[in-house]
């Protein structure tokens, strides 16, 4: 699950990717022509796309700060994206900047662009990982250098499980530890 990511982000790559999407709704400057294309064919489908994305996002941000303003300084964030536009570390820093966060994505594009993106300070950790197999990435040894599970931990799900088709068993995810 860890190291150099096999894709990098070009933008000759014609094919449209869910993170940049999603950036393209949230109003950001990391997509390309073929994610604003597929975008746009989603909004004549679902107009109301963009402003679902936006208030996600913002449904993230409130959580995050709540949760840190309650103490907890360990955050998992799976299906994480591109850390822009609001996320979660920019959100900590503002609030409580000794926390640390764990982005986690299954796409090795997000997890390139979060690699080149974030800062390097330590408490900013970047892992390729699967909701699907919570066993795999709780034993990913980036995640246990970073986060220590005798301490309050924020698992963050947001906007990620329609991802999983019912035949991956979503339901099941949670439960199997
Ligand atoms: C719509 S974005 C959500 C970004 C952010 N969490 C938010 O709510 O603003 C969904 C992300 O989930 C990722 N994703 C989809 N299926 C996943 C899976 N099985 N495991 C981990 N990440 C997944 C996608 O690659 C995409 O970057």
């Amino acid at each position: 699950m860890t190291g150099e990511p096999a894709t990098t982000p070009t933008e000759a790559d014609t094919r449209p990717n869910v993170a940049r999407m999603y950036d393209y709704f949230l109003a950001g400057c990391h997509n390309f022509a073929a994610d604003r294309a597929a975008a746009e064919r989603i909004l004549e489908i679902f107009p109301d796309t963009r402003a679902a994305a936006q208030t996600n996002r913002a449904f993230l941000r409130r959580a995050v700060r709540y949760v840190a303003e309650q103490g907890v300084r360990q955050f998992l964030d799976i299906g994480a994206g591109l850390p822009t536009q609001g996320n979660v570390h920019e959100v900590l820093r503002a609030v409580a900047p000794d926390s640390r966060v764990v982005y986690v994505d299954n796409d090795e594009v997000a997890v390139a662009y979060a690699r080149r993106l974030l800062p390097t300070d330590g408490r900013t950790v970047v892992v390729q990982g699967d909701v699907r197999r919570p066993d795999e990435l709780l034993a990913d040894p980036e995640v246990r250098r970073a986060i220590d599970f005798d301490q309050p931990v924020a698992v963050l799900l947001a906007a990620v499980l329609h991802f999983v088709p019912d035949a991956d068993d979503y339901g099941g995810v949670g439960v199997r530890r």
